[in-house]
């Protein structure tokens, strides 16, 4: 036996890696094949900023100190950026010791759930959902409890939100704007869910990553500006997906002060603080990008979107909502179940659907990760003319596909969300 077989922590034997790293590397394989992939798995924005901006990020990151320590929870000039972003941005008042500057959005919520949950909690996810949300919270021991959405506006209702909610609930996670669903909560909704939230102990992570790709119409409210929710709400943002920089991996959070005194005792204990470079270019994107930006961003991602959803539209087994944010299409492929493949492969399950998809090039996630069965991720990120090209081929894909008589086309596959999902 392998000397670390039998040494493992029963936390690290929690740990699943995250489906999207597996898609990366049949890609790479793919592509070291020579076989042509359209990636469309990896939610990032290959969007440039504009020269000037680029030069003087360039600038900033040169200064950054190397070769020192930075402070635990974040640097100070990156800490009152975040707080001048937050006020600004999101009416979020708050003190330095209530932020946290942590290596990436997902860091930050990592480290919010490692904090807050113990064994046999219960933590609330709306589906369908960021699959590392379900990892961090079965990696500490805990039950995500899953709240099914209506599948034509993607939104979960007040009502299967109470349903969802018990004793033993620690926190509700709400994402907003949504990723995969592309749902953007309006004030109104969110209010419903903090009058159903204040009579219970649960705690709020609201996960405003996706703040700027917000085509709703709807100015974005923060939970945290509700009334009555400041005091139990952790707000977590970043600039991975605000600016296109994932690779710097820096996000933030703010929240009651007792919360981020444990959260920097944990990073502390850790990684010690979030790199220095990437803190010094985020006070710069903050205070001097701002939102500028956001003109440009929308028109590149909109076009995206609009090309993907009329590219599956054309197919006649899928049905595709759009989505009002986020760079995610989440359409629905149970109407291809029962359908045999060229390669006499009869498909039953999303996963047959994606797996048959990779044979032809094209690379999407099973929405069963986001708790959704029956339905695929497949992200817009790419340029167009690659999106254009992957969906031509994934419209010649589907055109091989032939019924199968009598065959059933009921889902067939319990969603892996079914086992905990209540209100659903
Ligand atoms: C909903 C959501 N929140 C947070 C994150 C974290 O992003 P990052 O760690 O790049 O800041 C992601 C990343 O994909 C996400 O999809």
């Amino acid at each position: 036996m392998p000397f670390f077989s039998d040494k493992l922590s029963d936390r690290a034997k929690r740990l699943e890696s995250a489906a999207i790293h597996k898609t990366k590397a049949v890609i790479a394989d793919r592509t070291a094949r020579g076989l042509e992939s359209y990636n469309f798995v990896t939610g990032a924005v290959e969007f440039a900023m504009p020269e000037a901006l680029q030069q003087r990020s360039d600038e900033v990151l040169h200064k950054a100190v190397l070769g020192e320590f930075g402070a635990v929870g974040g640097q100070v000039d990156t800490i009152d950026a975040i707080l001048a972003k937050f006020k600004r941005e999101n009416s979020i008042a708050g003190k330095r010791s209530e932020v946290i500057v942590c290596n990436g959005g997902k860091e930050v919520l990592s480290q919010a759930v490692e904090v807050l949950v113990n064994k046999g909690d219960e933590v609330v996810v709306f589906a369908p959902y960021w699959p590392s949300y379900e990892s961090f919270i079965k990696r500490e021991g805990g039950t995500p409890v899953f709240v099914q959405p209506d599948t034509e506006s993607m939104k979960v209702t007040p009502e299967k939100l109470k349903a969802a909610i018990t004793d033993k609930t620690k926190a509700v996670i709400i994402n907003n704007p949504q990723n995969p669903g592309g749902a953007v909560y309006t004030k109104e909704e969110l209010e419903a869910f903090a009058k159903v939230i204040e009579p219970t102990k649960a705690a709020v992570i609201a996960d405003e990553c996706f703040e700027l790709f917000n085509y709703s119409g709807n100015k974005l409210t923060s939970f945290a500006t509700l009334p009555g929710m400041r005091e139990r709400t952790f707000t977590v943002n970043g600039i991975g997906k605000s600016y296109g920089k994932p690779g710097l991996r820096i996000g933030y959070g703010i929240g009651p002060e007792e919360l981020v005194k444990t959260m920097r005792d944990l990073q502390s204990s850790g990684a010690t603080h979030a790199n220095v470079l990437g803190q010094a270019a985020t006070a710069f994107l903050l205070n001097e990008v701002g939102q500028s930006h956001v003109p440009e961003l929308d028109d590149f991602v909109k076009k995206n979107r609009d090309i993907m959803i009329s590219g599956l539209r054309a197919i006649p087994q899928i049905k595709v909502h759009t989505p009002d944010s986020n760079y995610f299409a989440f359409p629905d492929v149970s109407g291809c179940f029962g359908m045999r493949t060229p390669n006499g492969k009869t498909l039953k399950t999303s996963q047959d659907v994606c797996d048959f998809m990779l044979d032809n090039g094209i690379v999407a996630l099973d929405g069963k990760y986001c708790g959704m069965e029956g339905h695929i991720r497949m992200a817009f990120t790419l340029q167009p003319e690659q999106i254009e090209a992957g969906m031509q081929a994934m419209q010649g894909a589907f055109k091989t596909l032939v019924r199968v008589p009598g065959s059933q086309t009921e889902l067939d596959t319990p969603s892996r969300a079914s086992a905990t999902a209540r209100g659903a």
